[in-house]
């Protein structure tokens, strides 16, 4: 068993052990990936003040997502096809946010169903929604997120239509798992995963199979994006949603103070600062360089959480520290999944959790609620010279 300390010890052991199709949709970002990378050498730009001779004893990462109680302020963000990551992708995740204190958010796209994940788990989860073309089966899955008691809907603004990731279409990305003569040769070295694939029945979007009429083809993901996804989805759209939903909002991929400070107009309980970890619009502001001006216009009227580049404690520090009441990390617990299950996921959680809380010890605090700007040394220009 190799010594896991990092993020980056799991994404070597997922590499090794997840087919190279699934790695690739993970460890991809849309076009020339440069708000991909952005996303984490940004993260780099704002150092850490070190801070002496401060008590550090009793200290605690312990806090509030939108009212709810969490370990620490880390939730583990929507992913697609998570279970073909991992056999029972889904299930073994939210087990393992919910042995830690995490909240989970299941992706519409999920290879586990909400009903698949409510009966293998019992702390309450987060359903992420995308707007589908189709009313009434979006009417079906608020009401089957409201029947399997989730306490929180995350609705995804940022993704009416599907970021070109040149890999997926290389690779012939596909749901059901095709074997072609390419990925049959590298699927012959990824025993573990093929074994815990045939070990279950759930291989395909169980959120949408049985459930969505009228879509012709489910196995090709971009095709099926296309039709099924509505380019139309507007402010109007997301307040029918709320009230639809009626229960805890997050509305997630907001990347421009205009749109928090609609967010807020619109009652949301949250907003996710985020760019789909890179996924979307490429050449778009790294997610941690947007959140000041965001922090700006709305911070102090409703919830700012934060994703995209999150790789480590220090990360996750850096956006508290700069006024984010919350963070998720997407690739960062996939990773911990392909290498390991569910035991990854949980050391996914323990490395970053040990890494925030020393962090914030050695920056001489105690408590996540004491962080400020005064823990950091951000570049003047930080927010962007762009104007
Ligand atoms: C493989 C993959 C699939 C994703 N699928 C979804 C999804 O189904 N719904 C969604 O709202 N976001 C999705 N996202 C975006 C994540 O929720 C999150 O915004 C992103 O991963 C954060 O960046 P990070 O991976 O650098 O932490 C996906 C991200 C990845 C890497």
């Amino acid at each position: 068993m190799p010594v896991i300390t990092c993020i980056d010890d799991l994404k070597r052991l997922y590499r090794r052990r997840v087919p190279k199709m699934f790695y690739d949709y993970c460890e991809s970002g849309s076009w020339t990936e440069q708000t991909f990378r952005d996303n984490v050498n940004d993260f780099q730009d704002i150092l850490l003040r070190q801070r002496v001779a401060v008590d550090m004893e009793g200290r605690s990462t312990a806090t509030k997502m939108i009212g709810q109680d969490v370990a620490m302020p880390v939730a583990l963000a929507p992913v697609g096809l998570t279970g073909m990551q991992c056999a029972d992708g889904e299930i073994k995740a939210a087990r393992a946010a919910e042995a830690f204190g995490v909240p989970f958010t299941l992706s519409t796209m999920s290879v586990c169903s909400i009903e698949d994940v409510a009966e293998n788990s019992t702390a309450p989860f987060w359903f992420q929604l995308y707007v589908m073309r189709d009313e009434d089966f979006v009417k079906n899955l608020i009401d089957r997120a409201k029947a399997a008691k989730c306490s929180g809907l995350v609705l995804t603004l940022d993704l009416q239509i599907l970021g070109q990731r040149h890999m997926d279409l290389k690779n012939g990305l596909s749901v059901p798992f095709r074997p072609t003569f390419g990925n049959i040769a590298n699927l012959s070295t990824k025993v573990r995963w093929g074994l815990g694939m045939l070990g279950t029945k759930r291989r395909t979007f169980r959120n949408i199979v049985g459930h969505a009429t009228g879509v012709s083809d489910l196995s090709s993901l971009s095709t099926w994006t296309t039709e099924a996804f509505d380019p139309r989805l507007d402010w109007a759209k997301v307040k029918a949603i709320k009230k639809m939903w009626g229960g805890p909002l997050i509305l997630k991929g907001i990347l421009d103070a205009e749109d928090a400070k609609m967010a807020l107009k619109i009652g949301a309980d949250a907003i996710i600062v985020s760019n789909h970890g890179g996924r979307q619009l490429d050449g778009a502001l790294s997610a941690i360089r947007a959140l000041p001006a965001i922090l700006e216009a709305v911070g102090d009227k409703v919830e700012v959480h934060l994703d995209s580049g999150i790789r480590s404690g220090q990360d996750v520090l850096k956006a508290l520290a700069l006024g984010a009441k919350g963070t998720y990390i997407g690739r960062a617990f996939i990773y911990g999944l392909g290498a390991m299950g569910q035991a990854g996921v949980t050391k996914a959680l323990e490395v970053i959790h040990k890494e925030l809380d020393f962090t914030m010890a050695l920056c001489g605090r105690r408590n996540l609620g004491d962080l400020n700007r005064d823990n950091l040394l951000v570049p003047e220009d930080f927010g962007g010279r762009w104007g």
